[in-house]
């Protein structure tokens, strides 16, 4: 069989595309396929999620709802009914990769996924990974199983690896805007997953094997990771000198080339910068190499919330208060502005940090109204409104994530102290200490 019958259902949007993991990533690349024109099929094992769809309720803020009825209206449906991936002509995987408790890739979400479709398998379907992960997933965990069944990958079953990208919050680039790269497993599985791709998104990338486009999301997010670990140590030698780093990288970026602006933070946050370089980390192992920028960042990054904690107590010991026994107000919880995503929020450690040595803490996120339940921390706490009277009754706020929505002037009129771990505030008041 080749793959031209797929490819003429792909192009005659007569395919049926089943998107596998219903989060962040699958249900904006589901709303682009329904645009275009395609019955998309929704496959998520959580069953409460899978009914909210159904119903037409979202659970992700950049997904409206008015979005997702008008998805069903095109014929979308969710479920958690795993035969189903028989209907599907094409199966695009995006589900989590996180790190297990000893940082090392949980591949335990892909390898299941991969072992609930493999039974319902039929020649003339498309595989296409997009969980971040390491060179080598795709070729070592997902072809041997599909080729269990005997299903010969590149001849009745195309796999490909194409890495999603996305900047939540950034209302510039969207799923059909931002170019995607796609490498296959063989030329015909590579031509499938263009014939996939190209039908919702504006450009498509190919490269020269799933192995190549695993590394370059890599490359991707440890290039970032990198050059925030450099903000972040930066900003604490020139926190030690009485410099601004926020002022120096901001004249720095004036230079027309050569300079890219990273901002420093109390950490790193979301589901991606912070965990994705340690796959290549534990990959790398395997061939005797160790990936030194990787770790030192990951160390830098990773002191932030101890370093901010450390300014915090220091500000108010010079109003002569402890941190133990304070009243204290986190501002954003989210781990980027303007979202409603906490994952590995520094700010979320920030809190716990605060709580360990004493401290009463509240938060404030109009993005995140109630704290949701999480793997690792979880507190039985909702926003507060950061109203004039509340915020001049903490003997400390901590501005962790700068949102639009908030007031800035009216929270630097009102706080007793503020503690900005942004660069927010240009002129440090008497009330405003950077960190
Ligand atoms: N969120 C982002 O901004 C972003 C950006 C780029 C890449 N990624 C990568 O994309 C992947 C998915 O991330 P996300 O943010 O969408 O995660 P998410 O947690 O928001 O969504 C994952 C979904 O998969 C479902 N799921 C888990 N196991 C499953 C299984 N065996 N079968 C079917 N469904 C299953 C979960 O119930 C959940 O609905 C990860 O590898 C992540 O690193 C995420």
């Amino acid at each position: 069989m080749s793959n031209q019958a797929l490819i003429r259902k792909l192009k005659d949007r007569s395919a049926i595309i089943g998107i596998i993991g219903m989060g962040y990533v699958g249900l904006p690349l589901m709303l682009r396929f329904a645009d275009v024109g395609y019955r998309v099929l929704g496959l998520d094992i959580d069953r409460a999620k899978v009914d909210k769809l159904n119903r037409g309720e979202s659970y992700i803020e950049a997904v409206p709802a008015a979005r997702l009825k008008e998805a069903l209206g095109k014929g979308f449906s969710a479920t958690a009914d795993f035969p189903r991936a028989r209907e599907a002509d094409a199966l695009i995987i995006c589900v989590p990769t996180p790190l297990t408790k000893h940082r090392e890739p949980d591949l335990s979400f892909v390898v299941g996924t991969a072992e609930s479709i493999v039974p319902h398998l039929r020649p003339g379907q498309i595989v296409s990974l997009e969980s971040t992960t390491y060179p080598g997933t795709t070729d070592e965990e997902l072809k041997p199983r599909i080729e269990s069944r005997g299903l010969a990958v590149g001849r009745d079953v195309f796999l490909v690896f194409s890495p999603e990208r996305e900047d939540p919050g950034n209302p510039q680039f969207g799923t059909r805007t931002i170019p995607k790269v796609c490498g296959g497993s063989t030329p015909a599985c590579l031509e499938a997953g263009i014939a996939l791709y190209e039908q919702a998104i504006d450009r498509v990338v190919p490269v020269s094997s799933t192995r190549a486009a695993e590394m370059t999301k890599l490359l991707e997010n440890i290039h970032r990771a990198v050059n925030i670990g450099l903000v972040n140590e930066m900003k604490i030698v020139a926190d030690r000198m009485g410099i601004d780093i926020h002022e120096v990288i901001r004249a720095a970026a004036t230079k027309p080339f050569g300079f890219v602006p990273y901002w420093p933070g109390p950490g790193l946050g979301g589901h991606c910068i912070p965990i994705d370089p340690f796959y290549l980390t534990w990959k790398a192992r395997e061939y005797g190499v160790h990936t030194r920028f990787i770790e030192l960042a990951g160390e830098i990054n990773s002191a932030m919330p101890h370093w901010v904690i450390g300014k915090c107590i220091e500000a108010l010991n010079e109003r002569g208060r402890s941190l133990k026994g304070s009243r204290c107000l986190v501002l954003g919880i989210a781990y980027k502005k303007n979202v409603d995503d906490i994952r590995e929020s520094p700010a979320v450690e920030l809190m716990e940090m605060l709580i360990d040595k004493g401290a009463d803490v509240d938060y404030s996120d109009p993005h995140v109204p109630v704290f949701p339940r999480m793997r690792k921390a979880y507190f039985d706490k909702q926003s507060v409104p950061p109203t004039p009277e509340r915020v001049a009754g903490y003997d400390l706020c901590l501005l962790a994530t700068d949102h639009d929505a908030f007031d800035y002037a009216s929270l630097q009129r009102h706080a007793r102290l503020l503690v900005d771990t942004r660069g927010r505030y240009l002129e440090p008041g008497p009330n405003v200490v950077k960190a």
